[in-house]
């Protein structure tokens, strides 16, 4: 864990028109910059970053928050990732709370690993790029295969020589500690001698999605030597193979930007294929497809397609991970290459713009890909035909969506020219067959779901019912106007009748603070906001707009959560918004608002109030229904009178406000 200080530190020094400026050209508007949407394409700039608040905001696809949020959208990083990002960027010294020795000493360890590993990345790279060996060895064999320089600087290839233990001693050299050398696996201890894993190879980094280096695969130069082509790191607690994608980091923003992920086997595969410009590629790296690596994709986009060689070896195997991609929920479309070629062979034979063609003509959906592979010897063959039919609704009774299931029922009934009745029963049978697993499964998956915080996506364009809009409104007042003196107008009990006659109220006007009037009607019905984050917020808030002071969002930005930061820079935008598109009559606006302020606030707590109060009334009226004692009843009753009352008196004065 970062220390709060540290937390706090970074949020101080980080400006998010710095940083955004790294990734986005920025052009000055008034107080605020301006630039294209990195998250879609646009024919007008609509991404919009404050300066002065620290937040952006893109009014294309709704997305918005403070500099965190944006490299967490932008560069797929999760939250202490992109802290320490920052900390890198601006030189500041990573704090961590204390932690158990055990804890203390796996994140030292797994730090240092880090640090080997990129160390090795960089001097491979070195290697490569700058001795007369690598030139004429490593360098010219990436030519002669047909990559370019650029190409081989994206993905930071790199060389090792034969000597048996250089990277070994340049590590030794630099102070790294044999340990750790030996515990990513970059060097093997033989006989008390140290010797290098990797030698007289080509060599691969792999990395994480944030661009860390977690291991290395390394292809033999001479293929007559008689050792494995590839090979690459040994699992160890930074390297698992089956939670890896190689290209990822390289790929993660053209997957999200083509909205689908493109999966293929190799290194070399990935890499020719983004020389081709298809950069949404990244490669399983010849382990069969496990459900960590489609969950990773999952957080870029709903949509893979499996690219097989045309060599039909594994193809039968390879169906058991389409049904896995298919279990994840995502859409899989399937593509066969020509006889003997790989995405790398098979990119460098035809131009990009025939390499395009060639995808979108061949591309498959799962089920057509499924009939073909298994036609052939189902031609003729009813039985064979059933056993076909039976494995392809197998796969689709795996896929959690049932319109989705419905979509490819009929698509199978075209296909292989069977009635779509015949079709759902059969798929009605294999779900129950399944049915028990999967309940399991999906009771599983939603305890997961409740413990995971919302995705950015889903919160990108929240749907509030009535009452939830007015607790926004609230928790926008006391951001915007929390301290101000405003005059309000209101009404006085002078008499309360009996029976249901409406209170006797009197017109009054008063002074008052927007901050303490809320917090004073709120109070009164002991009222909480249903929407738990602003609920959450509200109580954040209120300490301070109490004591009268301005919101600092500097100084509150820190200790918000990914979601509240959100709200306030969504906020803050629709302000900026506004009084940019209103800047000719600005001076005009502004008082206007000021003057319908009081109104507005009395307007929104009052609605706000008699809302909740019917649900307390209703949510009264349910518990009668149950209740087993007289007392209780009785009890029930008055608390309904309470309400009733309240109820009374908030509409009453409602009606009269309008
Ligand atoms: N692989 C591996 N170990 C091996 C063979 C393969 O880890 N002994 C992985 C590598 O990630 C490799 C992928 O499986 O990229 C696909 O293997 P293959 O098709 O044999 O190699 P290519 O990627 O085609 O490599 P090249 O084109 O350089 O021959
Ligand atoms: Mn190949």
């Amino acid at each position: 864990m970062i220390k709060r200080e540290t937390i706090e530190k970074i949020f101080d020094t980080a400006r998010v028109e710095e940083v955004i400026g790294d990734f986005v050209n920025l052009k000055r508007a008034g107080s605020n910059l301006k630039g294209y949407s990195p998250f879609n394409d646009e024919k007008s700039p609509s991404f919009m970053v404050s300066p002065s608040k620290q937040i952006w905001k893109d009014f294309s696809s709704g997305k918005g928050g403070n500099v965190i949020s944006f490299l967490m959208e932008h560069e797929r990083m999760t939250y202490p990732e992109a802290l320490r990002w920052l900390a890198k960027r601006y030189n500041i010294e990573i704090e961590e709370t204390e932690q158990t020795e055990e804890e203390r000493q796996q994140q030292t360890e797994r730090e240092a690993m880090f640090v080997v590993l990129e160390f090795a990345k960089n001097w491979y790279k070195a290697q490569l790029f700058e001795t007369e060996l690598g030139k004429s060895a490593g360098l010219s064999y990436f030519k002669q295969r047909g990559f370019r320089q650029e190409t081989l600087q994206t993905f930071e290839t790199g060389f090792s020589s034969n000597q048996y233990d250089a990277l070994t001693q340049a590590a030794l050299n630099k102070g790294f500690k044999k340990e750790f050398l030996i515990k990513t696996g970059l060097t093997l201890e033989r006989n008390d001698r140290l010797i290098d894993r990797f030698r007289g190879r080509i060599m691969f980094p792999i990395q994480s999605m944030s661009g860390r280096v977690l291991g290395f695969g390394g292809r033999i130069l001479d293929s007559s030597l008689k050792t494995a082509k590839y090979i690459n790191s040994p699992e160890n607690e930074v390297y698992h193979k089956s939670k890896i994608l190689y290209g990822i980091n390289q790929a993660k923003q053209a997957i999200v930007k083509e909205d689908q992920c493109i999966l293929v086997e190799g290194y070399t595969d990935v890499m020719a294929f983004y020389q081709a410009g298809i950069k949404n590629t990244v490669a399983s790296s010849g382990t069969a497809l496990t459900i960590e690596q489609i969950q990773l994709v999952k957080r870029l986009t709903k949509n893979i397609l499996v690219i097989f060689d045309g060599d039909r070896a594994g193809i039968k195997a390879a169906l058991r991970g389409i049904d896995m991609i298919l279990e994840q929920g995502l859409n899989v479309k399937v593509l066969l290459l020509p006889d003997g070629e790989d995405p790398d062979s098979f990119s460098k034979k035809v131009s990009t713009e025939d390499l395009i063609l060639f995808l979108a003509d061949h591309t498959q959906d799962f089920i057509n890909f499924k009939a073909a592979l298994l036609q052939e010897d189902a031609l003729n063959d009813p039985i064979k035909k059933g056993e076909l039919i039976r494995s392809i609704i197998e796969s689709i009774a795996k896929i959690p969506n049932s319109i989705q299931q419905e979509i490819y029922i009929k698509e199978v009934a075209r296909i292989m020219d069977i009635s779509e009745k015949a079709l759902f029963k059969e798929l009605a049978i294999v779900l129950k067959g399944l049915n028990r697993r999967l309940e399991k499964d999906n009771l599983r998956k939603k305890q997961k779901e409740t413990l995971k915080p919302v995705s950015p996506e889903k919160q990108a364009q929240p749907k509030y019912n009535k009452r939830e809009i007015l607790e926004r409104e609230i928790i926008k007042l006391l951001i915007l106007n929390g301290p101000t003196e405003i005059e309000v107008e209101d009404w006085e009990i002078k008499d309360i009748p009996e029976g249901n006659a409406e209170p006797i109220i009197e017109k009054i006007t008063r002074k008052t603070i927007i901050a303490d009037e809320i917090y004073k009607q709120l109070q009164e019905d002991e009222l909480e906001f249903s929407n738990p984050l602003f609920n959450q917020l509200y109580n954040r808030l209120i300490p301070k707009s109490l004591e009268h002071q301005d919101i600092d969002l500097k100084q509150l930005m820190p200790q918000l959560s990914e979601e509240e930061a959100r709200l306030i820079s969504d906020i803050l935008m629709e302000e900026e918004k506004y009084s940019l598109a209103n800047w000719g009559d600005r001076q005009i606006e502004v008082k206007t608002k000021d003057a319908t302020l009081g109104w507005h606030l009395m307007d929104v707590l009052l609605n706000l109030r008699r809302l909740l109060l019917l649900e307390l009334i209703n949510e009264q009226k349910e518990n009668l229904k149950n209740v087993e004692t007289d007392q209780t009843r009785i009890n029930i009753f008055n608390e309904i009178k309470d309400y009733l009352f309240l109820f009374r008196l908030v509409s009453t004065k409602l009606f009269r406000l309008a």
